[in-house]
């Protein structure tokens, strides 16, 4: 644990290519991202990925900007020292540069350092310049991108035939020319993110794209184990916190029924004194329920 480490920014990130391998987590509220925080990672990216692991939907289309923004206030409020990036949702940057412009700057005003956009289409790029000419840094995203997932046909590997990964390095290269801090690589062959390591001269941050980006993030149900649904191949479990949390609570149930919980003196209060207990069993027998009910 780290408590005193300087602040991480953009350009501190940026100065991380093939120097120091960059840690990202996501965190979606306040104990995530202390914990995440404390526990040392550069970035904590507020995923949209919170749609499936915080809120129980299918998939992320259905996460909202007000969603995204109560979950990015309260990681900003957990968060010391980490770079905090907010993930743009589905629809809040497809309909027009002016909304998109906005909706960024909610984030920045929610407190995010930077946001997350997917996608790399000509159009996307156009978005992404006038984010950037509005001051609010962008973290770029490509390979299997999750608010494609109709287009797609599914969460797909992404870039596994030579055309296709040469498109996924052309969109690299338009990221890092349009001004992106960095880029996300999602579920592409190791062998593609490598040379987009390599080719590019902003870092990689790769979640399923194997061992030579510049970075990793994961997201933080699926590095704990909190998280009962389907673990894909490249995660890497590190506790297993949900069976944990369910014989703790499991335990505690059983000593509610059994009355082995609360303990009378370890987890019980008591009268500030004897004298004032014997006051309380006269008043008592005295036939004097002293409660005043409120008039009007
Ligand atoms: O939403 C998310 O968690 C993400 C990461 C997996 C990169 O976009």
């Amino acid at each position: 644990m780290n408590q005193t480490r300087k602040k991480v920014t953009v350009p501190a990130i940026r100065a991380m290519k093939s120097k120091s391998r960059i840690g990202m987590l996501t965190a979606y509220d306040y104990p995530s991202a202390k914990v995440a925080d404390a526990a040392g990672a550069d970035i904590l990216l507020v995923g949209d990925s919170l749609g499936m692991v915080i809120l129980g939907y299918p998939d992320t289309l259905s996460v909202t900007v007000e969603d995204m923004l109560h979950h990015t206030k309260a990681v900003v409020r957990g968060n010391k020292s980490a770079l905090v990036v907010a993930d743009m949702p589905y629809l809040s940057y497809h309909v027009s540069i002016e909304e998109s412009v906005r909706n960024a700057g909610r984030f920045v005003q929610a407190g995010a350092h930077a946001v997350k956009i997917e996608g790399a289409k000509e159009s996307r790029i156009k978005t992404i310049e006038a984010i950037l000419d509005a001051e609010i840094p962008v973290m770029g995203h490509i390979g299997l991108t999750p608010q494609s997932v109709n287009a797609l046909g599914g969460f797909k590997l992404q870039g596994k035939n030579a055309d296709d990964a040469r498109r996924l390095l052309d969109e690299a290269v338009a990221l890092e020319r349009a001004g992106c801090f960095s880029l996300v690589l999602e579920c592409v062959p190791s062998e593609l993110a490598a040379m987009i390591t390599e080719h590019v001269t902003i870092p990689t941050i790769g979640i399923g794209a194997g061992p030579s980006c510049d970075g990793q993030v994961l997201v933080f149900h699926d590095v704990l184990g909190m998280y009962d649904g389907h673990t894909p191949k490249f995660v890497r479990q590190y506790a297993h916190v949900a069976q944990d949390m369910q014989a703790a609570l499991e335990a505690y149930l059983a000593d509610v029924r059994s009355g082995a919980f609360p303990d009378e003196m370890k987890e019980s209060f008591h009268m500030a004194s004897e004298e004032e207990l014997k006051r309380l069993y006269a008043a008592r027998d005295d036939g004097g329920v002293v409660v005043e009910m409120p008039r009007g």
